[in-house]
């Protein structure tokens, strides 16, 4: 998406050689035109997929969700990242590993917001080692829905989440891929 990779270019900044810092436009403020068109691109991409729901996880991929539900018209859920005090004993939970901070993080899905029938379309923002998208496709699967593809904003392709996903079999797509932030320089896959 060539409107997106010139924001990240123009924008975005590097940090610790691995990490792309993009505060301006998705991570802290966001966008909501630049934010519209990530959706339609996403939406395109699964339009022959029978989604009947988006899902993501808290809090910086519900912007791009909620765009991509919108153009879908289905709803968008969230995974929590704190146990609600209202949660049923029903409720779905996994544990995440995060890389950054080297600990696992629970996430909570209600109980009944994923049913059987759901075909289910995850977005994130970062795809960077995958464990975020492994943690929902858990969820969906728990739930015994079925994954019908993985949307993502930026993919660190450097990094081993991309390829994860491919060998475990879901359909993935990412708008802007990023081949290398070293030296300060960010790189993009040529498509
Ligand atoms: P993984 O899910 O692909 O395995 O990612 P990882 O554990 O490495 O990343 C943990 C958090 O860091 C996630 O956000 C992820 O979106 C974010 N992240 C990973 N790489 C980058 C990057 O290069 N730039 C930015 N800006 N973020 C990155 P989170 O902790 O779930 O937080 P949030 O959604 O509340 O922002
Ligand atoms: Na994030
Ligand atoms: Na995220």
């Amino acid at each position: 998406m060539d409107e997106l990779k010139k924001r990240i270019q123009e924008e975005g900044t590097v940090i610790q050689s691995d990490i792309l810092k993009v505060d301006r436009f998705l991570n802290h403020q966001i966008d909501p035109v630049l934010m519209k068109q990530v959706g339609k691109k996403l939406a395109e991409a699964f339009a022959d997929a029978g989604i009947t729901k988006v899902l993501t996880i808290e809090s910086s991929g519900i912007a791009p969700a909620l765009m991509t539900g919108l153009e879908l018209s289905v709803p968008v859920l969230f995974a929590r990242k704190k146990k609600p005090l209202t949660l049923n004993e029903g409720a779905l939970t996994t544990k995440i590993y995060s890389y950054t901070k080297k600990i696992h993080n629970s996430v909570y899905i209600e109980e009944g917001m994923i049913q059987e029938k759901d075909r289910i379309l995850i977005i994130d923002d970062f795809l960077a080692n995958g464990e975020a998208s492994l943690g929902l496709t858990r969820l969906i699967e728990m739930a015994g829905a079925v994954v019908a593809g993985i949307g993502i904003v930026i993919e660190k392709s450097f990094q081993d989440g991309r390829s994860k996903l491919d060998e475990a079999g879901y359909s993935v797509y990412s708008l802007a891929r990023i081949a290398s932030l070293e030296n300060n320089q960010i790189t993009f896959i040529d498509e």
